[in-house]
């Protein structure tokens, strides 16, 4: 760790806490695209997941230990000897890896989730934080529902997991709780009252449920903590965690107040946005940084005011974030050269050959059928193209008769389990028939929960961005495709959905996936 005051170490928890939230459940493949561009952007630490939850976790993190370049992974454990253990298998391969273990240390946790009196709970720290450093001198300790517990037992237990040889102390608002006066007076009270405290470096990781989980953590940076959780998008449990584009970039643009500064490259702040929310699910427009609106200037006064001078409305540059202003940029006449020069523009430097030359394919047709190509297509086709992992539905064609008077109808060839299937719907409404013909070809139960389209980039003639949310048994997955054609980018998305509900199945039920796939669903 660094001996500079100011630096901020960035955990990134995208993939654990994140992938905890409703729909937010990522393929192996997505994990590593994810990974890689979070070594390139300069996160410090990435929690990769919690390696005893389940075998697919506990794969991610192992896979995801082999690729990072410079980023150090980390796996979250119970304070259980084989969660650490876990940790330990699945992290190995990694020159450096931290392991990161929790307990909850509030009144409120230890009597009715553990059934554990504070004496037990210290008792366990001091255990599991001693064990978790025979594999590594990198241990993260946290005290789960940190800002509800009782801050003279909180500095025990603090002092305890130090003394036991955790490097890095986590105060999580786990129940988003917390106001920034307060977690400002917890950390100023560890820091002055934990006697071996100059021995760990203070993190904090804040849940959104009121809002105010970037104000939280800068308040906790402001009063000393020097490590931040958060995820992109602030995706995780319920409302989210700290969204880590805007804890850097308010660091950033207020340095006036907060000197502090980390490694990570801003630049490439929307590119991840767009890679983890096309994983997960939608950004809303009016997010802020990476939200599709976040530099948009629409009432004529601002425009007027930007004109004049771009300060008058504009706290950051836009292509400080990587967004950049629409342009038209490639044509139909473009080549496959001038295509991998401009993914290099966009970004997209990791990208396979494979992925180009399915994203050109793309982009030909593209071009064929739409006036301008923005930057902005560009990007969905290959966002589009990037993330296709073993799917067991594929569209083949789709007509659909729709307008007034008559029944809107939709045919449909698909590929399930590399067997083409044919059928004909009518529904209530030309998505309803498409919807209807997909369940006629692949049978299945899953309840539709959103759907939802959104256009790339202005005009008529402009892609449409379509997400879907489905959820089976508990269990929800988000699907999104886009088209110049509203409804193969509604078809596409659908079977999108269901693609990850199958992998899903075959991670999680591995037997009735197999019982499914017998019966060729
Ligand atoms: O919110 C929380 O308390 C957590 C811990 C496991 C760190 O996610
Ligand atoms: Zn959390």
């Amino acid at each position: 760790m660094s001996d500079d005051k100011n630096r901020v170490y960035i955990f990134d928890t995208t993939m654990r806490d994140g992938e905890q939230s409703p729909g937010a459940s990522m393929s192996l493949e997505e994990k590593l695209q994810i990974s890689n561009l979070f070594d390139q952007i300069g996160v410090d630490i990435i929690e990769a997941g919690f390696p005893a939850a389940s075998k697919g976790d506990f794969e991610a993190v192992s896979e995801i230990s082999k690729i990072l370049k410079t980023s150090i992974p980390c796996g979250l454990s119970r304070h259980i000897k084989k969660d650490i253990d876990a940790c330990n298998e699945a992290l190995k391969s990694a020159e450096r890896f931290r392991i990161h273990t929790f307990i909850s240390t509030s009144p409120l946790h230890m009597k009715h989730k553990l059934n554990k009196s504070s004496e037990e709970v210290l008792e366990a720290i001091k255990e599991h934080v001693t064990y978790a450093r025979k594999f590594t001198d990198n241990v993260e300790w946290s005290c789960e529902d940190g800002t509800r517990t009782d801050i003279d037992f909180m500095c025990r237990t603090v002092e305890l997991a130090i003394k036991c040889g955790a490097k890095t102390i986590n105060i999580p608002d786990t129940v988003g709780y917390s106001v920034p006066s307060e977690f400002t007076k917890i950390i100023k009270h560890l820091i002055n009252n934990v006697p071996n405290i100059d021995k760990a470096i203070l993190s904090t990781h804040c849940h959104n449920d009121l809002g105010l989980a970037v104000a939280n953590s800068l308040a906790g940076v402001v009063a000393g903590a020097r490590q931040v959780e958060c995820t992109i998008n602030g995706i995780g449990e319920r409302a989210g965690n700290a969204a880590l584009e805007e804890i850097v970039m308010a660091m950033k643009t207020r340095n006036d107040l907060m000197p502090f500064h980390t490694n990570i490259n801003t630049k490439l702040l929307s590119k991840a946005s767009k890679l983890v929310s096309s994983a997960t699910y939608p950004v809303q427009f009016n997010k802020a940084i990476v939200g599709k609106n976040a530099f948009a200037h629409e009432a004529g006064i601002h425009q007027d005011g930007m004109l004049k001078h771009r300060n008058t409305y504009e706290i950051m540059k836009p292509e400080s974030v990587g967004v950049k202003q629409s342009s038209l940029v490639m044509g139909k006449h473009s080549g496959r050269h001038a295509f991998k020069e401009k993914l290099n523009d966009l970004g997209y430097t990791g990208v396979t050959d494979d992925i180009i030359q399915i994203a050109f394919g793309k982009f030909k047709v593209l071009a064929d059928k739409k006036k301008h190509v923005y930057d902005e297509d560009i990007a969905a086709l290959v966002d589009d193209s990037l993330i296709k992992e073993d799917n067991v539905i594929i569209l083949k064609s789709l007509r659909v008769f729709a307008g007034t008077g008559e029944p809107q109808k939709a045919d449909m060839t698909l590929e399930v389990y590399g067997e083409i299937k044919k059928a004909t719907e009518t529904g209530d409404g030309p998505v309803d028939a498409i919807f209807k013909c997909v369940k006629k070809l692949y049978p299945h139960e899953v309840k539709l929960q959103l759907y939802q389209v959104h256009a790339v980039t202005e005009g008529t003639d402009a892609q449409a961005t379509v997400s879907v949310r489905i959820e089976e048994n508990g269990k929800t997955t988000v699907g999104q495709a886009a088209d110049t054609d509203t409804l193969v980018a509604s078809a596409n998305a659908y079977l999108n959905a269901l693609n990850k509900m199958i992998i899903k199945r075959k991670k999680t039920a591995p037997e009735e996936y197999e019982q499914k796939k017998m019966k060729g669903i």
